[in-house]
């Protein structure tokens, strides 16, 4: 494509380059756990390119751990709309978050990480239990510049967080961070309302289980980034595992033409939940970046286009009225998970953040929505039973 398009564009036409010149019209699927390989010579030649995390050569993609075409097909859609030179996905989005830690921690800058919290509970858990032989410092968002040490490999972020929704200042972040480079898990934002990379974050991450393939059918993850970080996290990929498999790749690639037009609607219906919420007597505060007061930083509308389809309460009655919503839904579903077509409910602190050391775990009276592509007076009239009762 001669000049840059729009995201819209972008998101239909991204990694369907070539299908035209194949002469099929949707995305095709590679299902081989091997390949084919022409001769002895290519085959090792592109084993030893793959495998040292650069690019299949005439030997092929060999063998489907170490990469696969369908796969590679999303990863460059995704780099596309992340604006990033490349991008690596995984089966799930904690084995992307793993590889990235991991790759950073073998730079040889040191095996420190500084992380701001609210973070999603199974990345806290993960860097807390000191499984991946990284120490970790955490902190909040302005404590960046004095946590950072030259032996800190990767400083991680989440913005909007999971599941306070707290927005924070890329720019800042990135600036605090120095030389370090900075991780940012844009899941709940989605390419749709930010990218991170252009605020400077070296590595992006997504749960690419929520928005991105947002039809609650397909767990991955994607970590879009320059070439440079690319080249040492495939090798980690390739060795431990981690590859997202072919027929997720599809769905997940499916999942981007609709993900500009999905979020938007479900942002707007979020937007005018989030409002009615607020004056509900039975809710003592709503976590939503659209909200007065929901974006003490000035977040939306510089580094963010929009304040996305996440909604937290604080709920009056504490715990027990959480838990009793959670329980009295019928069009919203009891479950973990988020950005999918359908609307989610769920208490953090008992399920997501429950592995969450207890100073930093949200509060047991806090209650998490995805909202989905329902109409919006279904989902308030259910929301308005359960709470309200
Ligand atoms: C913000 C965020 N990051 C990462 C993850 C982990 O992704 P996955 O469940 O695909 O491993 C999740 C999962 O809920 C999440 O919400």
């Amino acid at each position: 494509m001669e000049r840059a398009v729009a995201l819209e564009t972008l998101a239909v036409h991204a990694g369907r380059e070539d299908l035209a010149g194949l002469g099929v019209h949707a995305l095709p699927i590679d299902l081989s756990s091997t390949n084919p390989l022409p001769d002895v010579e290519h085959g090792g030649e592109s084993y030893e390119a793959i495998a040292t995390g650069g690019h299949p050569t005439e030997g092929g993609f060999v063998y489907a751990r170490l990469w696969n075409p369908t796969v590679d097909r999303f990863e460059r859609a995704l780099a596309a709309l992340e604006g990033t030179g490349d991008a690596v996905a995984f089966a799930s989005g904690m084995a992307a978050f793993s590889a990235a830690v991991t790759a950073a921690a073998n730079r040889g800058r040191g095996r420190r990480v500084v992380a701001v919290r609210p973070l999603y509970g199974g990345t806290d858990h993960l860097l807390a239990s000191g499984l991946l032989s990284v120490e970790t410092t955490f902190c909040a968002p302005d404590e960046v510049a004095d946590a950072v040490r030259d032996d800190t490999c990767l400083v991680v972020v989440e913005t909007p967080a999971n599941p306070t929704l707290d927005l924070v200042d890329l720019d800042a972040v990135v600036a605090a961070a120095g030389s370090a480079p900075v991780l940012v898990d844009n899941t709940f934002a989605t390419p749709v309302l930010q990218n991170p990379a252009a605020h400077g974050a070296a590595i992006v991450l997504h749960s690419a289980t929520k928005y991105i393939g947002g039809h609650g059918d397909a767990v991955g993850g994607v970590l879009a980034c320059s070439s440079d970080w690319a080249t040492s996290i495939r090798p980690i990929r390739a060795i431990t595992g981690g590859i997202l498999h072919p027929l997720a790749a599809y769905l997940l690639h499916r999942g981007l033409a609709t993900l500009p037009l999905r979020v938007r609607a479900q942002q707007d219906s979020a937007q005018q939940l989030a409002e009615w919420l607020a004056g509900q007597p039975a809710v003592a505060h709503v976590y939503y970046p659209g909200l007065p007061g929901g974006d003490p930083r000035g977040v939306v509308g510089s580094q963010m286009r929009g304040p996305g389809a996440m909604i937290s309460v604080r709920m009056r009655g504490g715990h027990e009225a959480a838990a009793r919503a959670a329980e009295r839904v019928r069009l919203f579903t009891h479950a973990v998970s988020l950005g999918g077509v359908d609307s989610l409910i769920q208490v953090p602190s008992s399920l997501t953040h429950r592995p969450v050391e207890a100073s930093a775990r949200p509060g047991a009276d806090i209650l998490r929505l995805s909202i989905g592509l329902e109409a919006v007076d279904d989902l308030r009239s259910d929301l308005e039973s359960a709470i309200g009762a």
